[in-house]
């Protein structure tokens, strides 16, 4: 037991959605196509022309955001909007953002900008295969420095990339790998190019704007391990380093974890990074380290021999299992027998929360800000009312367990839930809902597309009020 400390007074209670799941609108006023768009066009569960509408009702949406009572508000600005061609500037891209942004200020919520999240322009990944491309660099540069420049009056807080550390490890979030590379160099590879344009990005950005604050974003399912075993304990240990701790290490203290190193070695590929690579990216000091949360891992012993599957979401849209990655001679997942799983398999880990927290701020001293936390579920609309008891149960726990983590003395700046409305799952479609806010679509039938407030809509606005002595 110990003393809970109450949010801190300049809580971010915030809630997050990003641009290709949002907006709609994909082809409208001189927008090109993003990765997204291309690899969802022809597929329902996944077609990005339309999702929730937003790009024509941001300002109903802004209006229910306030009756929430949300202090920030986390959106991403889509790349191809901006650049659609992923060189020249539209300018109709660029006056959609100040609409949005604004209408977020004229109703008292921050904004909190990720700059990437997962939809380059389709013209670079069609010129040079992307984020596999050193030219990756400076093409976002011009992009980001376009959003410092544009929108860094009105906005104080940036991420750069979204879960660069998932995108290395499910190519297929960004569009795949193209044909003919192997895998393990385009990750490899992709993790290297993020690297130095995260930094370049928050150079640029303390250069431009010495008041904003800006960080970079992982995604993290800590690691526990299957048993005592002291095999299944390096295993955990393997995962740790290998999903979060690497690309990190790499992001906030500029060094390259010597096990991934190796491991990387016995396979035939040299990942160290030359000096000047690894000095421009230590030079870079992000303000705050964001992290998506939804779920803990467990990792087993794994020989060098078993066979090796790759790891994969579970793209069937509906309710499946989930496959586990396996790492030989680092680690294989597993299930998690302590835990309830959601509706696809996602195990429920309140706890894994806190530990995470505890974890990141022990190895990086960085304030931390949760950027995604949530719960994908069927929600049925039944006389216009939402009754979604189970997603008020997961962020309730969620919560408690946060606030735990601040009173351990964890400085956290912000939560922002997955997500603000219904939007088009990664990798589920509009049959696995996160929002706040019910969108009256299906990924068939447009429906209406009319915004219906749920039961946690209310609970959370009782959070938010009572800055968390409600919980
Ligand atoms: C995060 C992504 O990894 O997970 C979001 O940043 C995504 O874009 C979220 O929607 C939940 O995943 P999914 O596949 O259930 O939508």
């Amino acid at each position: 037991h110990i003393t809970l400390k109450p949010f801190p007074a300049d809580f971010l209670w915030g809630a997050a959605t990003a641009a290709y799941q949002v907006e709609g609108a994909y082809l409208e006023d001189g927008k090109g196509l993003s990765v997204q768009d291309s690899k969802n066009h022809s597929n329902a569960f996944h077609d990005t022309s339309v999702t929730s509408d937003h790009y024509h009702r941001y300002q109903q949406d802004v209006a229910l955001m306030k009756e929430l009572g949300l202090k920030s508000y986390r959106l991403s600005i889509s790349w191809p909007r901006l650049y659609p061609d992923g060189k020249t500037l539209n300018p109709q891209g660029v006056a959609f953002y100040h609409q949005l942004i604004d209408e977020l200020l004229k109703n008292q919520i921050t904004p909190l900008v990720t700059l990437y999240h997962f939809d380059h322009p389709q013209a670079l990944q069609d010129a040079y295969a992307g984020w596999y491309n050193e030219q990756m660099i400076d093409d976002f540069l011009r992009f980001a420095t376009t959003c410092f420049t544009e929108y860094g009056h009105k906005v104080s807080y940036f991420m750069t990339i979204c879960e660069s550390n998932n995108v290395v490890l499910y190519p297929d979030l960004i569009g795949g790998v193209p044909t003919g590379i192997d895998v393990e160099r385009w990750r490899f590879q992709v993790n290297r190019v993020m690297a130095l344009a995260n930094a370049k990005v928050i150079n640029c950005c303390h250069r431009l704007l010495p008041q904003a604050k800006i960080g970079p974003c992982i995604g993290y399912a800590i690691a526990y391990p299957a048993t005592c075993d002291p095999n299944d304990v390096m295993a955990a240990l393997n995962e740790d380093e290998f999903r979060t701790f690497y690309p990190l290490d790499l992001l906030c203290l500029g060094r390259q974890n010597p096990t991934v190193i190796n491991y990387f070695s016995e396979r035939g590929l040299d990942i160290r990074l030359a000096q000047d690579e690894l000095d421009l990216i230590a030079s870079a000091k992000a303000d705050f380290i964001a992290f998506n949360y939804y779920q803990s891992d467990v990792a087993k012993y794994c020989s060098q021999h078993q066979i090796q599957t790759q790891p994969k979401f579970n793209l069937a849209g509906q309710k499946g299992r989930y496959v586990y990655p396996q790492f030989p001679g680092l680690y294989a997942g597993a299930s998690n027998p302590y835990l309830e799983r959601s509706d696809w398999d996602w195990e429920i880990d309140p706890v894994g929360i806190r530990l995470a927290c505890r974890k990141l701020y022990d190895r990086y001293q960085l304030p931390l800000m949760i950027t995604e936390n949530g719960l994908g579920a069927y929600d049925e609309l039944v006389d216009g009312q939402v009754a979604d008891d189970y997603r008020i149960d997961y962020l309730k726990k969620h919560l408690q367990q946060l606030q735990l983590a601040i009173s351990d003395g964890v400085p956290v700046m912000g939560y922002y839930p997955w997500s603000f409305m219904d939007l088009m799952s990664t990798s589920n479609g509009y049959n696995k809902r996160y929002g706040f806010v019910y969108v009256d679509r299906t990924d068939t039938d447009l429906k209406t597309l009319q915004r219906y407030k749920k039961a946690s809509f209310y609970w959370y606005q009782q959070v938010i009020q009572s800055h968390g002595q409600s919980l």
